[in-house]
């Protein structure tokens, strides 16, 4: 009797558990109608670690679309969307929250920040603290940017490239790009007297590189499986090296250092030297603890305006200066292009072939319709941001691409390298053409469609985007992007032509933030009369 009840006690155990981990999630949850990628992606999140480990992520999800439709299951609980129309639109601009995936692999100094931040209102406080520092009207119209543009574009870029011409000596324009961006960002945050100068300065430019991207090949650990390193750890095995360890504390007291540095000019109103960002964020901290009736902890806000400005850099520097290589080595394999792009930028005024003291302002460079052409075909051909942008299903349920009942706390991803490569909408869609975004060669439903499915900044409350729609849309950070790049690009192919000496390894690799597989882009540069 005693070994009948055990054994129908374990005989319903057994089934309670088959039910639970294979009957339930294959056919009975609302997610088993959804296609599957893999066989096994129901019961186990395996197969889609496994692609990730090897680093096929974003092949892997291009592929099952192609194969599969706008909606594909990935694992038992996760799911990813590739159409606008209950997808991204659903999802993004729907404000589903971030997955933890976030604070996981971007955190630092045991705090985060706007981008790392889960929850939609301590995001929309930190958002609106910083929005205004970051409009495109503060920013066409900031005199900073503007002592920033001639310092960083003017005095330190362009006489290394006049050099390379003038000797003839090839450049790597992705080395170089690292440190213009770092540059520009980092002055733009922390005040041109004390931001970066990692321009002039190779050998730092490259210890610091090298410090920054040690850590990437380890993101994987992270952002996917967060417990397996600390356990492995424990039991004597180290799968992330001790020198990524390190690479944080040295990065950490980077930008600890930076800060301490800015915080010391915070009284300076000098357009050379005033930290802008870091001034409007350590005030409208201190405003929010004095509203709380609580004194700030100056450790925990030092820590806070680090992270944050640790994040603005990080998240600045690398997706634009990807963005500017690519976009030069297109245009290297262009030349049709590049002329047409040079008769356009002749037309600003003062020119860019001899820049003085006066740059062209802003807003004109901005209103060049084959430079924002350029620049826009180029983010989405081989957009920075390929990959996925894991959000999580809100309770108590919801419908995408037309999947009822979709459970709560489902991770829901997108990718911008699957969004920018349908046909429908971007016809031969491996092809570089700026000609698609121009307004005198497509119809006004062309140019819609196209923006409405371009994702390169992502889209909804996450991106730190005004509102609006399109590529002229009131964007902060994008406008200031735009005009860093535009800026750049405008300031070179004023003055010269460039060719491809050596792309070995140009393909991006697969990762969330990509970069040439070989770190690299040797091109010359032939000054134009
Ligand atoms: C070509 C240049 C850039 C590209 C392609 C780009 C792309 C993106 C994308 C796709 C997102 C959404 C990420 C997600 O939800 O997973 C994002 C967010 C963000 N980006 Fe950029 N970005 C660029 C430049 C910059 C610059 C220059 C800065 C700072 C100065 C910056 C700071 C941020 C921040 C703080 C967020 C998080 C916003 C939030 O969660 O509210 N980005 N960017
Ligand atoms: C930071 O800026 C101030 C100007 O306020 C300048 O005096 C100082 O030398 C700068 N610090 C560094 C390390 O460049
Ligand atoms: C994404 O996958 C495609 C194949 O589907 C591949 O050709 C491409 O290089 C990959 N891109 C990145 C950024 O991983």
């Amino acid at each position: 009797m005693a070994v009948s009840i055990s054994s129908v006690s374990i005989v319903v155990l057994l089934l309670a558990f088959v039910y639970k981990a294979i009957i339930y999630p294959a056919f009975v949850s609302p997610l088993a109608k959804i296609p599957n990628a893999h066989w096994s992606a129901p019961i186990s999140p395996a197969w889609i670690l496994w692609r990730r480990f090897r680093m096929t992520n974003n092949r892997t999800i291009q592929a099952a679309h192609a194969r599969l439709g706008p909606i594909v299951r990935l694992g038992p609980s996760e799911i990813s969307v590739n159409c606008v129309e209950g997808g991204i639109k659903s999802v993004y601009t729907g404000g589903f929250e971030k997955h933890e995936w976030y604070p996981r692999v971007f955190g630092s100094l045991d705090t985060v920040s706007m981008f790392t931040m889960i929850g939609s209102k301590p995001h929309s406080i930190r958002k609106r603290m910083l929005s205004n520092v970051y409009s495109k009207s503060t920013l066409q119209s900031s005199p900073h940017l503007q002592k920033i543009s001639h310092a960083v574009v003017v005095e330190r870029l362009l006489p290394i490239i006049q050099s390379a011409a003038s000797t003839e000596k090839p450049i790597d324009v992705h080395d170089l790009n690292m440190g213009l961006t770092m540059d520009f960002v980092s002055a733009y945050l922390l005040g041109l007297a004390n931001g970066t100068n990692h321009l002039q300065d190779d050998e730092y430019r490259k210890h610091w590189l090298h410090l920054y991207f040690s850590r990437k090949p380890y993101e994987f650990y992270h952002q996917e499986v967060p417990n397996l390193a600390p356990r492995l750890k424990r039991l004597g095995w180290r799968v992330i090296p001790k020198h990524c360890d390190q690479a944080n504390e040295a990065l950490d007291a980077w930008v600890l250092n930076l800060c301490d540095k800015a915080a010391r000019s915070l009284d300076s109103t000098d357009p050379s030297i005033e930290p802008v960002v870091y001034k409007q964020l350590k005030h409208a901290l201190d405003k929010q603890s004095a509203k709380e009736g609580s004194k700030p902890a100056p450790l925990q806000q030092k820590n806070d305006i680090a992270c944050e400005i640790y994040d603005q850099l990080t998240a600045g520097f690398e997706t634009s200066a990807v963005g500017l290589t690519y976009l030069f080595w297109e245009l290297s394999q262009h030349p049709e292009i590049q002329t047409q792009l040079r008769a356009e930028l002749r037309t600003l005024k003062p020119p860019l072939t001899s820049p003085g003291a006066e740059l062209p302002s802003p807003k004109a460079i901005d209103s060049l319709p084959l430079l924002e052409a350029v620049v826009t075909e180029t983010l989405r051909l081989h957009a920075p941001i390929p990959g996925i942008q894991p959000r999580v299903t809100p309770a108590p349920s919801c419908t995408l691409a037309g999947y009822e009942n979709i459970p709560p706390n489902t991770r829901v991803n997108a990718q911008a390298y699957s969004l920018h490569r349908n046909p429908a909408v971007y016809p031969e869609p491996e092809a570089w053409r700026p000609e698609r975004w121009l307004k005198s060669e497509n119809s006004v439903a062309e140019l819609e469609e196209r923006r409405r499915w371009f994702w390169a900044f992502g889209s909804g409350g996450r991106i730190f985007c005004a509102g609006g729609r399109g590529l002229e849309f009131g964007s902060l950070l994008t406008a200031g992007v735009m005009l860093e790049s535009k800026l750049v690009v405008a300031a070179i192919y004023s003055n010269f032509e460039t060719t491809i000496v050596d792309d070995t390894d140009i393909e991006a690799i697969d990762a969330y933030t990509v970069h040439p597989r070989g770190q690299r882009l040797v091109l010359k540069f032939n000054a134009v009369a």
